[in-house]
């Protein structure tokens, strides 16, 4: 069962502090116990917060980032250069800061115009560099994760297939209605099989559905609010919130 921790923090910054912190030790744990330090960066805009810390003196001295091995929890159906792109936020406010090398750094290649063709080379690079045997999920040393007011993480969106996909799968490419677009997303199967996950939520207009989340019954089953899935079956789940999103919590 995960053990779950939820901070409230006073505003963004300080959210982006307490993450940032929380950052470094889960690099410097696992880089000492194992060489290296496996991290999914999540996309939207409350990471930025993170970012900003983590370029800051004394975290950027702190993170082993030559040990680091970057990737995506989803990206959009754009080029890298796009505005919505997530690699293109993250790589902006922190890669081109930090000395990560440039072969750690796996971009889902989003560009490609076939998306099944996108998951499937993004999952080949997972079963790569996590050195995969048949049938087994990479174990991330920390995913970061968002979840919208719909109650979506990564772009695992309400009552969509990506839900439930082929235990095998560790990355899918749903149509999402809303968006008239593809995204590239790991699956929840992944996701729950990290050491550390990370959510970073922010704003009044996400405290109904963190109150339902975090407080709620709903049926897993359910699968209304995906977000309320990722529940790691060997790590820890930390919620960090602002003060905004936590109001509606008793
Ligand atoms: C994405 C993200 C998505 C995001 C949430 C929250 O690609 O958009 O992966 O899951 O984390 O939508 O976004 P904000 O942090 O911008 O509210």
């Amino acid at each position: 069962m995960a053990e779950v921790e939820v901070v409230v923090c006073k505003d963004t910054s300080a959210l982006g502090q307490e993450a940032a912190e929380r950052f470094v030790a889960a690099a410097q744990e696992a880089t000492w116990q194992r060489g290296r330090f496996s991290v999914a960066l999540s996309g939207g805009s409350t990471p930025r917060a993170l970012y900003t810390k983590l370029v800051e003196e004394p975290q950027q001295t702190r993170v082993p980032w030559p040990e680091m091995q970057v990737f995506w929890g989803d990206e959009r159906h754009v080029p890298p250069g796009h505005a919505d792109s997530n690699y293109r936020t993250a790589g902006e406010a922190l890669l081109a800061k930090v000395p990560v090398p440039e072969a750690n750094v796996h971009r889902i290649k989003a560009e490609q115009p076939d998306v099944e063709q996108i998951a499937a080379d993004y999952e080949a690079t997972l079963r790569e560099v996590f050195q995969l045997s048949a049938g087994e999920l990479p174990r991330f040393d920390l995913v970061l994760l968002g979840m919208g007011a719909d109650g979506h993480t990564a772009s695992l969106f309400p009552g969509t297939d990506a839900l439930h996909a082929p235990a095998e799968r560790l990355v899918v490419a749903p149509w999402v209605e809303k968006f008239q677009s593809h995204r590239i997303t790991l699956t929840l199967p992944v996701l729950c099989h990290a050491r550390l996950v990370m959510f970073l939520v922010g704003g009044e207009d996400k405290a109904e559905t963190l109150r339902s989340v975090l407080e709620g019954e709903g049926e897993p089953a359910a699968q209304s609010y995906p977000a309320q899935l990722v529940r790691p079956t060997a790590g820890k789940v930390v919620w960090l919130l602002d003060q905004a999103a936590a109001s509606r919590l008793q």
